[in-house]
């Protein structure tokens, strides 16, 4: 049986990418310090004969006892309201969780791929941003923290494959959505629906005509399992290309919900792209891999699932505290 060790797993990607290797017949050890992540994610994993839970910093030295074949370092705050909050422990787990990960990848010869983001672009300057691009990121900027850990993760990842021969992968993720988003995450579609739910004006920031585009979680994960197994080093961009403007997306939430709220808008914070669209040549190319879910569908899934939070859960207003996670 082959073993895959998965960091962040208590968090959304995290999760789900848990549940498709249990379900491909993979052992499974999760890893976490639930920073961002939460227990529920994977409690119903907890009993499961093949899956086996770490609670761990990665930015601390990581160990596994036995083999293992694959790695997926899924560690690092996703969500700007969180790396806002959380600047250092952001760079961190980019620089040095990514350096333990590797040397754990090279003591125990095993393939790892890293989760990288379309943020690598920046604020793209060519529409659509293929693999190629190489970005147009404010390096002093409040989201430069996030920005810069990936670029790093990923020039050291390139740095360990070229010098000690390991076997690397890079996915370039871009904006995913689905169950286990957490509702007060500050991204756009938990946000609409969490309002949508509690009867609140959507708020969008700026003017509304900033585009985004949604991939599913379904999709996402059959990307990153497909990029795992291939021999494809280099980056490689998984998205869904399906470009939306906000305005029109709170539209479609507004329809989706039956809401009666109206759309407020407020200012648009710093640094926010204008524009976010993969390219997805190459996947469709070296994995044979395109978005099969479309926007209406997984909306529709995604909403059933915040409709099933408890009341507690849908008005728990405030941000995750980071208090006992943050040394001084
Ligand atoms: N969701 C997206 O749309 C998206 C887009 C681009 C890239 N990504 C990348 O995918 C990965 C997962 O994102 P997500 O949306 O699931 O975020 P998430 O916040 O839901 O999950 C991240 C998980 O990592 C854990 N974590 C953070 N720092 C850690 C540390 N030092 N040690 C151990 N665990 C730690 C958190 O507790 C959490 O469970 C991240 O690397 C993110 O940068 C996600």
């Amino acid at each position: 049986m082959k073993k895959v060790l998965i960091t962040g797993a208590a968090g959304f990607l995290g999760s789900h990418l848990c549940d498709r290797f249990i379900g491909e017949g993979y052992a499974v050890i999760g890893m976490d310090n639930f920073i961002t992540g939460d227990k529920k994610n994977l409690a119903h994993l907890e009993q499961h004969l093949h899956f086996q839970f770490i609670e761990h910093d990665v930015t601390e030295f990581v160990s596994i006892e036995g083999d293992l074949d694959y790695i997926l370092h899924f560690a690092s705050p996703a969500s700007p309201i969180d790396y806002l909050k959380i600047p250092i422990q952001t760079l961190k787990v980019g620089s040095l969780g990514t350096h333990n990960l590797l040397g754990l990848a090279k003591a125990k010869g095993a393939r790892i791929l890293i989760a990288s983001t379309s943020e690598v672009y920046g604020d793209p300057l060519v529409h659509p941003q293929n693999e190629d691009y190489y970005g147009n990121v404010n390096t002093i900027g409040p989201r430069g923290v996030y920005d810069e850990a990936k670029r790093f993760q990923e020039s050291i990842t390139m740095a360990y494959h070229r010098f000690h021969g390991l076997e690397t992968r890079i996915v370039r993720i871009f904006n995913t959505y689905g169950p286990r988003m957490r509702l007060n995450d500050g991204r756009v579609i938990p946000a609409f629906m969490g309002q949508a739910l509690r009867g609140e004006d959507l708020t969008i920031f700026g003017e509304g005509s900033q585009t985004r585009s949604f991939c599913y979680v379904g999709d996402q994960v059959e990307g990153i399992y497909r990029l795992l197994l291939s021999d494809y080093t280099g980056p490689v961009n998984i998205g869904n290309p399906h470009e939306i403007s906000i305005k029109d997306f709170a539209e479609e939430i507004i329809k989706l919900t039956g809401t009666a709220q109206k759309v407020i808008y407020k200012d648009l914070p710093v640094d926010d792209p204008m524009q976010r669209q993969p390219d997805i040549t190459l996947a469709k190319r070296v994995l044979g891999w395109e978005p099969q879910i479309g926007r209406a569908e997984g909306m529709q899934i995604t909403y059933n699932y915040f409709k099933g939070l408890t009341p507690d859960e849908l008005y728990k207003s405030e941000h995750k505290d980071f208090k006992n996670h943050i040394k001084k």
